[in-house]
């Protein structure tokens, strides 16, 4: 496979051509904030907005999810343009979430924690006004429970149901402020086409989905 060399945060690398910025960061240890990319989609959503760097030559932050390699390629993943993105993009999240990390069981392993520390942005931040939604936790798996007021919205779980496993159990329900990843008729999981095997679980970044 054909490799380029570019240099990301003053360290010089190589990656495979087409590889993503964000893949060919985090292949070489360089962290850069993700919550809705996985790397078997073709395709990135590029929805979750928190994966802003600066390429020279380019007047404005890119996607790092959806920004190519190339060779002799600069990056700054520190840059103020891309830091103020990101950070935005988490508060407005944080913002509609529940953050209760000393009773949830994914603290330690959830992403928006790593992300929070990464960006210098205090998880109980103020900046924008708190709107919960108040959604209801569905325990009627076995298996695990989904708390949707701590869902991100990343599509991580969908598309490994339905693209992966062909099941399609899961997907998203309504619009704007309400919109919500559910399943078929809004019912509880055990009542859906769900079949337990739990690989959603863990491809959920957060505390929504977590094992019992
Ligand atoms: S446990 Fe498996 S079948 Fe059920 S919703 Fe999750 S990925 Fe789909
Ligand atoms: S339940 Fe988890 S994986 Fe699924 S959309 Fe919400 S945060 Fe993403
Ligand atoms: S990982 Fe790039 S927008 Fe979500």
């Amino acid at each position: 496979m054909k490799t380029v060399s570019l240099t990301i945060d003053g360290k010089e690398i190589k990656a495979p051509q087409g590889q993503s910025v964000l893949w060919a960061a985090l292949d070489n240890g360089i962290y850069i904030p993700n919550l809705c990319a996985l790397r078997e989609k073709a395709t990135p959503d590029a929805s979750c907005r928190l994966c802003w760097v600066e390429v020279e030559g380019e007047s404005q932050p890119v996607t790092a999810c959806t920004q190519s390699v190339a060779e002799g390629m600069v990056v700054d993943t520190k840059g103020a343009m891309a830091l103020r993105l990101a950070r935005t993009a988490l508060e407005l999240l944080l913002a509609s979430n529940v953050v209760d990390c000393a009773n949830c069981p994914a603290s330690g392993a959830c992403e928006l924690q790593k992300i929070a520390a990464h960006l210098g942005v205090k998880l109980k931040t103020k900046r924008f006004r708190k709107l919960l939604r108040n959604l209801k936790v569905d325990s009627s798996s076995p298996e695990f429970t989904y708390d949707p007021n701590k869902c991100v919205l990343c599509g991580r779980c969908i598309w490994v149901c339905r693209q992966r496993l062909g099941i399609g159990a899961l997907g998203f329900a309504h619009r704007g402020f309400n919109r919500r990843m559910s399943t078929f008729g809004d019912e509880p999981l055990a009542k859906s086409a769900c079949q337990e095997c739990r690989e959603c679980v863990d491809s959920c970044p957060t505390g929504a989905l977590c094992f019992k």
